[in-house]
């Protein structure tokens, strides 16, 4: 397969493309954050240019798409609205129309925080009522794909694994904050069922070969709060886990409007599998193997 990863600079992207690089030709779309690697052709194609997305389609001839390039950060998309517009949602609607015209397949990716987290376990047939601006775009590019592109799959995640940045997932934050002895904090009213970014990728190929289309969960079939999720972290990798202080997030001050239970159900994609999709111990399981075996270091490595 000749597969097209937008975003391939950012977490979901870089994991995604790394890991279908070994069994498919491999493009991945990367904007302020340059990458060297052999592992797959790098383009760099600002998307909100006029004709970036034309000249990215013809020179990667998808047969699959991967949209992971998004304005993913919270605080970011607040202090620029008409940005996460443009990204999260017209980007979107733009590539959904290409693919749909060229007969390629499409994954967009979107988010469980279009939900508000007021009493959690969501399907796929919960209304949502996006708190922030990035949950509010990203709801309105999962429905400007869906209705550009009903054969697209619109996949509503959470993640956490090694980033280039190396500090882009909550894991991650974990790990630096806890191997430096830094008293932390957990949020214990904020839940999430997040899947290691290597198992979601596998999760997005296999329902691209099982040629699934519209809206699904795609999220850990084991959920957690935050400070659980920490602590459990922090047994694995033998870190001191009372650094760890439980909270509460409206002690935080943190400025974009966060949800608490965001506990999503899988239900509907497991049906497709036929098998469950990876738990929080599978995942941190692989997390820290990944650690042991110096992934960290080699996808820091790749920042150019
Ligand atoms: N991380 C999470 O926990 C999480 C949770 C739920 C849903 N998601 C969703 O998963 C997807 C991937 O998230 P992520 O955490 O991997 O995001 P990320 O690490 O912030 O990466 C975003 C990617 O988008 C690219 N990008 C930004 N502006 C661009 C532009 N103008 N043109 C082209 N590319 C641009 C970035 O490129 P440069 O860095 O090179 O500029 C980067 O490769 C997003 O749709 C997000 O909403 C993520």
């Amino acid at each position: 397969m000749r597969i097209l990863v937008t975003g391939a600079s950012g977490l979901l992207g870089l994991n995604t493309a790394l890991e279908a690089s070994q069994q498919h030709e491999v493009f991945g779309s990367v904007n302020k954050n340059e990458i060297k690697t052999t592992a797959f052709t790098v383009i760099q194609s600002d998307l909100t240019e006029p004709g970036a997305l034309d000249r990215l389609i013809e020179e990667s001839q998808p047969e699959w798409v991967i949209n992971c390039a998004a304005l993913a950060n919270l605080d970011d998309c607040e202090a620029n609205p008409a940005l996460a517009e443009k990204l999260n949602s017209e980007l979107p609607e733009k590539l959904a129309n290409y693919v749909a015209k060229g007969g390629a397949r499409l994954v967009h990716l979107s988010t469980d925080a279009v939900f508000d987290g007021e009493h959690g376990n969501y399907s796929e047939e919960d209304e949502p009522n996006p708190l922030s601006l990035y949950a509010r775009t990203k709801l309105s590019g999962e429905k400007a794909v869906l209705a550009a592109n009903p054969e697209a799959i619109v996949a509503r995640v959470n993640l956490f694994g090694w980033s280039l940045s190396g500090k882009r997932s909550l894991a991650e934050w974990f790990v630096n904050n806890l191997s430096a002895g830094n008293n932390i904090k957990g949020f214990t009213d904020v839940y999430f069922c997040p899947l290691l970014v290597t198992h979601l990728a596998n999760l997005l190929f296999k329902m691209l070969e099982l040629e699934l289309h519209g809206l699904y969960h795609v999220v850990s079939s084991e959920c957690s709060n935050k400070y659980d999720f920490g602590v459990r972290l922090a047994r694995l990798f033998g870190f001191e886990e009372s650094l760890i202080e439980p909270a509460s997030v409206s002690q935080s001050g943190l400025s974009a409007a966060r949800s608490p239970k965001l506990t999503l159900k899988a239900d509907k994609l497991i049906q497709e599998l036929g098998a469950p999709t990876p738990g929080l111990a599978e995942g941190l399981a692989g997390f820290f193997s990944q650690y042991e075996n110096g992934y960290p270091e080699f996808i820091k490595g790749m920042k150019v």
